[in-house]
């Protein structure tokens, strides 16, 4: 409803020109730190969910882990890391995936996700859909049953909902900005 975007929206900070000229970056460390925001975020992103529908969360370094640790707790699901390469001990699966510059590659654990569990990828945000596909990529090849993909921010004219749903996933925002 609007007043719960309102409270999410009124959360963000709006930094102009960073990480570069032209960019506002919506940076969501104060929603993470106002405790009626944060809160009311996961409530509603998890509330679909609720009585066993998910097995699993599955979050992207960095901020998915904040985020999709709250509603793992929250959904009483288990909780797997897709994390930068290089950082995770044991067996991966790896995939490589471009940015705004260049490539970068991220790995699950190959053991994270027993074929058929019902899985949510979470993320802060998504924009060009680039990370989520990859993570989604991996999830996959793990034979995951993926029942959602979950953001706090949608930046829809950068089109990454419309790349995740064409690969057949149902996408969760919870709102949008425009522009970068
Ligand atoms: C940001 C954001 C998403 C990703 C979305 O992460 O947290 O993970 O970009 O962009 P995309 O939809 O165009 O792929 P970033 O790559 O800045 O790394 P970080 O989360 O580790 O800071
Ligand atoms: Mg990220």
């Amino acid at each position: 409803d609007s007043s719960l975007k309102q409270t999410l929206v009124n959360s963000i900070r709006n930094i102009p020109d960073y990480p570069k000229q032209g960019v506002m970056f919506r940076d969501i460390t104060t929603l993470l730190g106002n405790a009626r925001a944060f809160r009311r975020a996961v409530d509603e992103l998890v509330h679909p969910y609720a009585g066993g529908k998910v097995d699993k969360i599955a979050g992207i370094e960095a901020r998915g882990f904040i985020i999709g640790g709250a509603m793992a707790h929250q959904l009483s699901a288990g909780f797997v890391p897709i994390r930068k390469k290089g950082k995770l001990p044991h067996d991966t699966v790896r995939i490589a995936y471009s940015l705004e510059y260049g490539l970068d590659e991220m790995e699950m654990h190959r053991d994270a996700i027993i074929p058929g569990e019902k899985v949510l990828l979470v993320d802060d945000l998504i924009a060009t859909g680039g990370t989520a596909e990859a993570a989604v990529k991996l999830l996959q090849q793990l034979g995951a049953d993926i029942v959602a993909a979950c953001f706090v921010i949608d930046l829809p004219e950068l089109g990454g909902r419309k790349k995740l749903e064409a690969l057949g996933v149902n996408v969760r925002t919870l709102i949008d900005f425009d522009g970068h």
